[in-house]
């Protein structure tokens, strides 16, 4: 692991570097995951390096997704909208290597993420928007305690209809009554204590 901000079972979340940025954009124009994202624009090499940039800027948390198996960098996580009067930020993740969906990943990094707003940043509020054909995406947020609370009606203009928008959010409280009614896994004799960050994401990557 290098530089390990976040770490899960599977994977670990780690800060978007340069060296992603080719990876990255070959994934943004890749229809089958872009049609889950809100950018349609073929995506240049340097219309990503800039759109990372600006996400490590402010408060947004921008994160790489990478495999603690050989090190893979698979997509990209993190938190926007930050709102600190009102305690609350938006969630958004995107698995480019399709061969890693459908594995759990996404639902462990959905938990991590939201365990960094709720526990490290002191959120209140993580909401989502997503389109109501990604029954893989609406499936891995309910896992990680999301909850559907409305639909933006015909919202999202894609291949020629419109689609509803579903809206999906979790309460730090509803976050920490799931962690705690949770079973911690069980600890071997003389085992080293884990980094808070190990804790933190490990017993929320079930
Ligand atoms: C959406 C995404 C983050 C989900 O991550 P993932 O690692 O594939 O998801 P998980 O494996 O944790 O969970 C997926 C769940 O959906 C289920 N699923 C998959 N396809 C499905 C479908 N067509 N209908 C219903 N459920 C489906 C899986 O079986 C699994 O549920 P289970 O564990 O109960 O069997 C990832 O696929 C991705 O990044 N996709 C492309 C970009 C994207 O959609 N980003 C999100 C935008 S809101």
């Amino acid at each position: 692991m290098k530089n390990a901000f976040l770490v899960g079972d599977k994977v670990y979340l780690r800060p978007i570097e340069p060296s992603d940025v080719p990876s990255l954009q070959q994934w943004m124009n890749d229809r089958e995951v872009a049609i889950n994202l809100r950018f349609v624009r073929p995506f240049t090499e340097a219309m990503e390096r800039s759109f990372v940039d600006r996400m490590s800027q402010g408060d947004d948390v921008a994160l790489a997704i990478v495999t603690r198996t050989g090190d893979r960098c698979i997509g990209t996580a993190g938190l926007m909208q930050v709102n600190w009067r009102d305690r609350s930020a938006g969630f958004g993740i995107s698995i480019g290597d399709k061969s890693h969906w459908n594995r759990g990943i996404g639902t462990e990094v959905t938990r991590m993420v939201v365990a960094h707003a709720f526990e490290d940043m002191n959120l209140h509020r993580v909401w989502l928007d997503v389109y109501v054909y990604n029954a893989r995406g609406i499936r891995a947020y309910e896992k990680a305690g999301f909850t559907r609370e409305g639909v933006q009606r015909e919202a999202h203009w894609s291949e020629g209809a419109y689609h509803d928008v579903v809206v999906m959010s979790i309460l730090s409280h509803e976050w920490r009554a799931a962690r705690d009614a949770a079973p911690r896994p069980a600890r071997k004799a003389g085992a080293n204590p884990r980094t808070r960050r190990d804790t933190v994401a490990g017993r929320n990557a079930r």
